[in-house]
């Protein structure tokens, strides 16, 4: 579980454990995730670490040879401020884990996947993705480009031929740290999300909305003509 610490995540982990896997617990802070080990120390392993720094991949390796394999990997980690004034710190941050390390741990995974021949990667992005936001243009876009890449990466698998499940999930509001700015409506608690993710996770669905209506802002999102959605 790459971003275990907090929010959804921190929520899955514990699910996944109640539903008899070995799990391994990722983020940068540490006292989280020995937190977490205590409610049962022998089936979480810990593994603190940055995505955005360059030593990833080596913790991610090392955790999976402790784990003993991967059959599943869950990116929940992800980052987003709101950015009126266009800060670049602020976008570029949002950009580093949700853009680039993000493609890094999800590209890695998928080769470690088409050696082993079936295996299911998961990543929460955001109905955010769906259209731009002249608020948080980063997250958004970042949203976008996960939705995209995650569909890439099952185009890539159907050609491969290997059973490589790819599932993306698209929330709306999570009451999580996360959660931030006005106007937020339909609010899901992290607990009723975190159970629609797991079931979507055990059907190796392709596509999930959490909570499930907001599979029709969706829509609606895809249907509102340009013209008056850079008015909203
Ligand atoms: N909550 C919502 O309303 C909502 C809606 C749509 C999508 N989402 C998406 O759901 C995912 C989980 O978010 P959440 O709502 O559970 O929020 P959260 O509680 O803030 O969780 C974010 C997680 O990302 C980790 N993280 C942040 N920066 C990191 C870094 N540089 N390296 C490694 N891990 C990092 C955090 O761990 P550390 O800080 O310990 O590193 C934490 O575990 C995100 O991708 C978010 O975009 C959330």
């Amino acid at each position: 579980m790459i971003g275990a610490t907090s929010g959804i995540g921190n929520e899955l982990a514990q699910i996944l454990i109640q539903n008899g896997y070995k799990v391994g617990i990722t983020g940068r802070r540490l006292a989280e995730l020995e937190r977490l080990k205590k409610r049962n120390p022998e089936h979480f392993i810990v593994s603190s670490f940055d995505c955005t720094k360059e030593n990833n991949s080596k913790k991610l390796n090392d955790l999976v040879d402790q784990i003993g394999g991967l059959d599943l990997l869950i990116f929940s980690s992800g980052t987003g401020n709101l950015n009126k004034s266009l800060d670049f710190e602020i976008e570029n941050k949002t950009n580093l884990l949700n853009v680039n390390a993000f493609t890094e741990i999800v590209d890695r995974t998928f080769n470690y996947f088409e050696k082993q021949g079936n295996e299911h990667l998961v990543a929460i992005s955001s109905i955010a993705g769906i259209r731009g936001s002249g608020i948080a243009p980063a997250y958004n876009a970042s949203k976008a480009y996960q939705i995209n890449y995650l569909e890439g990466l099952r185009q890539k698998a159907t050609k491969v031929k290997m059973p490589i499940y790819v599932t993306d999930i698209r929330p709306g509001f999570v009451d999580t740290d996360m959660a931030k700015g006005d106007g937020q409506f339909w609010v899901a608690t992290n607990e009723k999300a975190s159970r629609q993710i797991f079931g979507i996770i055990q059907r190796k669905k392709e596509i999930g909305y959490v909570t499930k209506r907001w599979w029709f802002i969706a829509k609606l999102l895809w249907l509102v003509p340009n013209a008056i959605y850079k008015r909203m």
